[in-house]
């Protein structure tokens, strides 16, 4: 009999390299319990999307603008989410904060990755290239990544998996996040989903 998966929708706004992540870790078997069913942007002209179309995999575009309130925009994204009868969400690289409304539909089944280690670096207005910004001008040595349960809380839910990742002194913001990216969220992010994923499908049994 074929093994149960758990379906997941990627959350996007831009390079998707982390989705990226995902579609290679899929593909070589790191991530064996679940299986990315749609990749959704609030961003038309996000890269995402056609890494997403070149990996197979079925895309939406939800922009906020086009909504009169977030409940609107949440509501859309939610809807897709039950139409194509997704378990679990992964927020890689999405730039928007959910709702508690949101957050308390899909309790333990949305996770996020943040480039810091939390609960440094974190919260409303620290994303992207911000986060290696904020880092840099504190002057820490070691910074990281994080992928966490999303609740209500930006940045607030409970940590999944952390990777450290050394600060050189002629680091710039894109030199520490590039290296960051590459040493650490690209390498947790598929962990943490296989270990999501499988707790999931034990728990879907
Ligand atoms: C990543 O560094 C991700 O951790 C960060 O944005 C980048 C997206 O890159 N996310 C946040 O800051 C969320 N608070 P990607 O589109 O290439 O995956």
């Amino acid at each position: 009999m074929k093994r149960k998966m758990a379906k997941i929708a990627v959350l996007v706004s831009g390079g998707g390299t982390n989705l990226q992540a995902l579609i290679d870790a899929e593909k070589s078997g790191i991530i064996s319990s679940g299986k990315i069913m749609l990749v959704i942007s609030n961003k038309p002209d996000a890269y995402a999307l056609t890494r997403a179309e070149n990996a197979g995999i079925k895309t939406a575009v939800v922009c906020k603008n086009k909504y009169k309130t977030v409940h609107g925009f949440e509501n859309a994204i939610k809807k897709l989410i039950e139409e194509n009868e997704i378990d679990f969400i992964v927020l890689a690289g999405f730039m928007c904060i959910l709702s508690e409304d949101f957050t308390k539909a899909f309790p333990k089944k949305i996770i996020n990755v943040h480039p810091s280690l939390i609960p440094s670096f974190c919260g409303k207005g620290f994303y992207g290239l911000h986060v290696h910004e904020a880092a840099l001008a504190y002057g820490v040595k070691v910074t990281g990544a994080t992928v966490h349960f999303v609740n209500e809380i930006p940045d607030g839910g409970e940590i999944i998996m952390q990777k450290a990742v050394a600060i050189r002194d002629n680091d710039t913001p894109e030199t520490l996040q590039k290296r960051v990216m590459r040493l650490a969220e690209w390498k947790i992010l598929p962990l943490a989903v296989e270990k999501v994923c499988a707790d999931l499908i034990g728990k879907m049994k």
